[in-house]
């Protein structure tokens, strides 16, 4: 399973990078508003710089001919950049426009598996399933993610099933059980998936044994 960090935070993708584990970045305009960098051009000729991986770019219009046209300036920047296209109908359309120059695409704010095949059948190259913020509604993410891995496996679509809006190093591990494609998270969540207090403990031991050793 890749995995991707959901930030725009250019120092948590530099050290996330700089670990050895990252595949590719997600941001969206949320993410980018709270880094307050106003020149997102800018801002993703910096990540693409620092990880040689799928960056999904987000656009702000509604419209197919608006998303399409934002798309190709975006796409510009970059050879990697993908981009984020909200789950809706124009978003659809611009999808199997974008798809059929051979744009990358990312459909987002996906909450239902009906959504998850219209997305494939556009031609979509991930698609993100919003784990976190269903549970936070009393549904199941996480058997989202099951049902639209099961669905696309019965029918071999071939858009990545990409796990966003992910809270926990519980949300990961059972992506990767369900065989998700990619695991996208914040930094918080890449650190947790490394700690454990035994390792920790551990590591102490070792230490101190090795420095009463020496003196
Ligand atoms: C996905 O690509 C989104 O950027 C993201 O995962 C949303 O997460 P949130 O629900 O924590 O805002």
């Amino acid at each position: 399973m890749k995995i991707f960090i959901d930030t725009a935070n250019l120092k948590e993708i530099k050290e996330a990078a700089d670990m050895g584990v990252l595949d590719g970045v997600t941001t969206n305009p949320s993410l980018v508003a709270k880094e307050g960098f106003k020149d997102f051009k800018t801002l993703l000729e910096k990540i693409c710089e620092i990880v040689d991986g799928d960056i999904s770019a987000e656009v702000i219009s509604t419209d197919s001919l608006g998303i399409v046209k934002e798309a190709k300036e975006l796409v510009k920047i970059h050879k990697n950049i993908v981009i984020k296209v909200p789950l809706i109908k124009e978003g659809l359309k611009a999808v199997k426009i974008l798809s059929s120059e051979g744009i990358k695409t990312n459909m987002t704010l996906c909450f239902t598996p009906s959504q998850a095949v219209l997305a494939a059948k556009a031609g979509a190259y991930l698609v993100s399933p919003f784990v976190g913020r269903l549970d936070d509604v009393s549904t199941s993410g996480m058997d989202l993610i099951a049902q639209i891995v099961n669905i696309y496996n019965n029918y071999g679509y071939e858009t990545q099933v990409l796990v966003a809006s992910v809270r926990h190093p519980l949300h990961f591990v059972e992506s990767a059980l369900i065989g998700a494609d990619v695991c996208t998270m914040p930094f918080k969540v890449i650190e947790q998936l490394v700690k454990h207090p035994l390792t920790d403990i551990g590591l102490s031991k070792f230490l101190e044994d090795w420095k009463k050793l020496n003196s």
